[in-house]
């Protein structure tokens, strides 16, 4: 049996198409999940350290570094007319142990994080995100398909494999159980333009993770359908007559516009396609970065602009641990203290939870007031919808350039515009997208499940 996934930087969801009727696979009570998954972290004990023959060459190697220094320190003192300080070889070995011992902690540790059998324990959703914030351990990947194009070291490919493969198992095992038949193959949106450092290099390796990670999860054939598509594939069906329309999928990650002929009971035809790699989750790092990241000294202190972007990129692992690397402890009062609380295991991940809790509530109310407790008792903050506006401004701009670029490129006006993805809720950027095509009219689909019906359908016709 085939069923359509949708993948989402955000949510994933999934369902088929049974007796001519859509679907949904269920997860628990819900028709989707957030695309997050969580992991024990195996912690290794500091007790199981003990010399092999491998760690007693790496003290030894640690303590003739160790002499050699003492000696050099030695002589450019004399040099000096300084007495040296001397340290006795009982403290020298002492200080080397723990250089190899620290060494084989981290060694561990990142054994741990990348070992299989701490996925065996995952925990996805919610769930995942709960788990990770309650246990005070462990590893947290949200939105692994932000990553899928990045320049990433062969470890933490096999890691975001690893992520992908297990979601997708859970996906296939949920849907298995449902349907009462093994699942074995999968029509598998994918958008436009992965976000990727690597220009189109970074949507192949995306694909080939996918392709990878599917393989595993005991999907023996896969096929790839563009997001738009998908969406389009849904609207199609509820058009009578055949007409020319575009389709404007804004979702967590990326944004995906298409061209397609619909409609009139004849297959449809999607005639071209664009992207933009940036979605809602980007909209949540710049509320963090207006609303928020002022009170820990953005603008005011001597900290890097940098280091404050790192801080709200939480679907980026790189940059979060880049950020928690840094030391704060020199940084005036009140800001070092709530740097420092915000590099605790965490609060990186609330604070961007309360930054897209605060995007949503200012897409309907002119207020939100965000309590930010985990940084600093009573530290609140009181956003407008002026705020978010602002916040938003650059987005917005690149989504107009985007669909400027498409209008450029059509012969002509389509009939009507399409709008999906759960970035489409928010008024401020359905209006944008109005107003980029005022003379035609604006279809708001199902923000959220547009994209997995669509894929269901085209599974469902294989
Ligand atoms: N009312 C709202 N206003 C603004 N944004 C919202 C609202 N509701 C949900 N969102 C945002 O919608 C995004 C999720 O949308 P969606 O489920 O379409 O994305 P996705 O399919 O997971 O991502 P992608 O298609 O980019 O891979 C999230 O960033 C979420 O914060
Ligand atoms: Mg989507």
């Amino acid at each position: 049996m085939y069923i359509g996934i949708d993948f989402g930087t955000s949510y994933s969801a999934a369902a088929a198409i049974i007796n001519g009727k859509l679907c949904m696979v269920r997860f628990g009570e819900a028709e989707q999940f957030r695309t997050a998954v969580f992991f024990p972290e195996l912690v290794p004990d500091p007790n199981d350290f003990a010399l092999t023959p491998e760690l007693e060459a790496q003290l030894e190697a640690q303590l003739r570094l160790a002499r050699t220094q003492q000696r050099q320190q030695a002589a450019a003192a004399a040099a000096r007319g300084q007495a040296p300080v001397s340290r006795s070889e009982d403290e020298l070995r002492h200080e080397a142990l723990r250089v190899v011992r620290r060494q084989w902690m981290e060694d561990q540790t990142r054994e741990a994080t990348a070992s299989v059998a701490s996925f065996q324990h995952a925990l996805f959703g919610e769930d995942a995100v709960e788990g990770y914030l309650d246990s005070g351990g462990g590893n947290l990947i949200e939105s692994p398909k932000s990553m899928f194009g990045y320049r990433l070291d062969p470890q933490v490919r096999k890691v975001i494999v690893h992520i992908a493969t297990h979601i997708l198992e859970h996906i296939r095992l949920t849907a298995s159980k449902q349907f009462g038949v093994p699942v074995r193959g999968a029509v598998i949106g994918r958008p436009v333009e992965f976000r990727s450092s690597m220009g189109a290099q970074g949507s192949e390796q995306a694909i080939e993770i996918l392709r990878e990670a599917a393989a595993v999860a005991g999907f023996d054939h896969v096929i790839f359908l563009e997001e738009p598509a998908a969406a389009a594939m849904h609207y199609h069906k509820s058009l009578e007559a055949r007409q020319h329309a575009l389709i404007v999928d804004i979702g967590g990650g990326t944004t995906d516009v298409a061209h397609a002929e619909l409609g009139g009971g004849v297959a449809p035809n999607i005639a071209r396609s664009w992207g933009l790699p940036k979605g809602g989750t980007d909209l949540d790092v710049s509320v963090s970065l207006h609303s928020f990241m002022p009170l820990l000294g953005k603008d005011t202190i001597r900290v890097p602009q940098h280091q404050f972007v790192e801080a709200a990129s939480v679907h980026n692992l790189p940059k979060q641990r880049e950020f928690r690397k840094q030391n704060y402890r020199l940084v005036p009062a009140p800001y070092g203290a709530r740097l420092r609380a915000l590099q605790e295991l965490g609060a990186t991940t609330r604070l961007n939870q309360v930054a897209e809790r605060t995007k949503i509530t200012l897409s309907g109310s002119p207020h939100y007031r965000a309590e930010l407790d985990f940084i600093e008792p009573g530290l609140a903050v009181e956003a407008s919808s002026e705020d978010f506006n602002t916040a938003i401004e650059s987005f917005l701009n690149q989504l107009e350039r985007t669909l400027a670029t498409v209008r450029g490129d059509l012969d002509a006006l389509p009939a009507s515009v399409f709008l999906t993805g759960g970035t489409s809720r928010s008024p401020q950027i359905k209006a944008r997208v109005e107003a980029s095509f005022p003379e035609i009219p604006l279809v708001q689909g199902d923000p959220s499940l547009g994209v997995v019906s669509g894929l269901a359908v085209a599974a469902s016709e294989i």
